[in-house]
């Protein structure tokens, strides 16, 4: 990111989460009521364990805002781990007591996580140490600083949904979503499912896989309402949008695919039925279609911004999966952990923040500001621009 600069720090049962959020204009609203919603939706989902009753993922602000307001300076955000208390023993920063360290010990690498390649890289005898902070724990500390960046689009008319276009097999098929079906994702529902026709039979899949100590991915769609065009930019490669949209969005924990708009029924037909008509609809330039999401050229056009997030099964499986002892070297089935069934719906609230942040960066780089009252007005001069375009005022 360009604008923007998030760190984040803290391992899964350590004592907490840590995030700054650099680049934040002065003036901007921080509402902790709307930050608190959307760490609750990060925590919701059917097929989710035990630990989502254990955290309440309160955020306490320690940096960069004063009476509600951003001041511009970094913002630091601070979110207690509640499971620490259950862990301080194995996970203390400090002291630990090594029978119960021995006792957590992670010695055979579970196939799908950080675990071998964390070990090998950081040559840890125990693959605590890496699976700790690979642990998607560390992402609520992004849903914290990507609601601060909902709260600075919103602020200029950008809006952000998501829902769960497919679980497993089912709804694997159905045509990429438009905002006016996100709109009808009930957040409530067990799995924010798009499709609500289908969300029972994506339960008792669920149910099964539980059942069978097996684990689910999926497909989760992001759409950006109200984006202006010209977000972005074609000349470099590491300016187009899309490709920093693919970077922010697969960084997801276990997210393996990124699509833009409707890009994998595209790519199997001819380009007459891939691309979107270019139109006149009072006066302004319109698509009657959005199979590009919303991005041409690295740079949006001002349709929706579409992107599906396809995440592979849960990597941690209460049947375990062929794995060898790093200490013996011999045979030895990957070790368990509570662990979720499916996450879904919890990676499309992540997806969502990861495309705010970086629709923000995208933001401040087109129209600047240290200021919103600055953004806002150098936006409205921009689109001002846009709408006069290709005549001189
Ligand atoms: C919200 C969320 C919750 C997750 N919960 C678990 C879990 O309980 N157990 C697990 O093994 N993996 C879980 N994962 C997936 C792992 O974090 C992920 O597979 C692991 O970090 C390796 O993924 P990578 O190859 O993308 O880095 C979760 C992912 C997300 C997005």
């Amino acid at each position: 990111m360009r604008r923007l600069r998030l760190t984040t720090a803290g391992e899964s049962h350590g004592p907490g989460l840590t995030a700054i959020l650099t680049g934040v204009p002065a003036g901007l609203g921080i509402d902790l009521d709307f930050i608190h919603r959307e760490m609750k939706r990060r925590m919701h989902g059917y097929g989710r364990g035990a630990r989502m009753k254990i955290e309440t993922d309160a955020v306490e602000i320690r940096g960069g805002v004063r009476g509600g307001e951003s001041l511009g300076s970094p913002i630091a955000v601070w979110i207690v781990n509640r499971d620490f208390d259950n862990w301080r023993a194995v996970m203390d920063p400090l002291e630990t007591e090594p029978a119960r360290v021995e006792k957590r010990r992670v010695h055979a690498p579970r196939p799908g996580h950080a675990d071998l390649a964390g070990g090998l890289k950081y040559l840890r005898s125990d693959l605590r140490d890496v699976l700790e902070r690979a642990s998607a724990r560390e992402s609520a500390a992004r849903v914290a600083c990507g609601s601060i960046a909902k709260l600075l689009l919103a602020d200029v008319g950008i809006e952000i949904r998501s829902g769960v276009r497919s679980l497993g097999p089912i709804g694997i098929e159905r045509p990429v979503p438009s905002w006016e079906n996100l709109l009808e994702v009930d957040d409530s529902s067990p799995l924010r499912a798009i499709h609500r026709d289908l969300e029972d039979e994506m339960v008792a899949l669920v149910d099964r896989a539980k059942k069978d100590g097996d684990t689910l991915g999926g497909g989760v769609t992001v759409i950006a309402h109200g984006v202006p065009a010209g977000l972005g930019s074609h000349v470099q490669w590491d300016e187009k949008l899309d490709g920093r949209l693919a970077r922010g969005v697969m960084s997801v924990p276990a997210v393996k695919a990124v699509e833009i708009g409707a890009a994998l029924r595209a790519s199997a037909g001819p380009g007459s039925e891939a691309h979107d008509p270019i139109e006149l609809l009072d006066g302004r330039f319109h698509r009657p279609t959005n199979h590009a999401g919303g991005l041409e050229g690295g740079i949006t056009n001002g349709a929706d911004v579409v992107v599906t997030a396809y995440k592979k099964p849960i990597s941690t499986l209460r049947k375990g999966m062929p794995s060898v002892d790093i200490d013996t070297r011999e045979a030895h089935r990957s070790q368990y952990e509570r662990s979720d069934v499916t996450a879904l719906p919890a990676a499309g609230v992540i997806a969502e923040s990861m495309v705010a942040l970086v629709l923000a960066d995208a933001l401040l780089e087109k129209v600047g500001g240290d200021s919103m009252a600055e953004v806002r007005a150098n936006l409205e001069n921009s689109l001002r621009l846009q709408r006069h375009w290709p005549r001189a005022e």
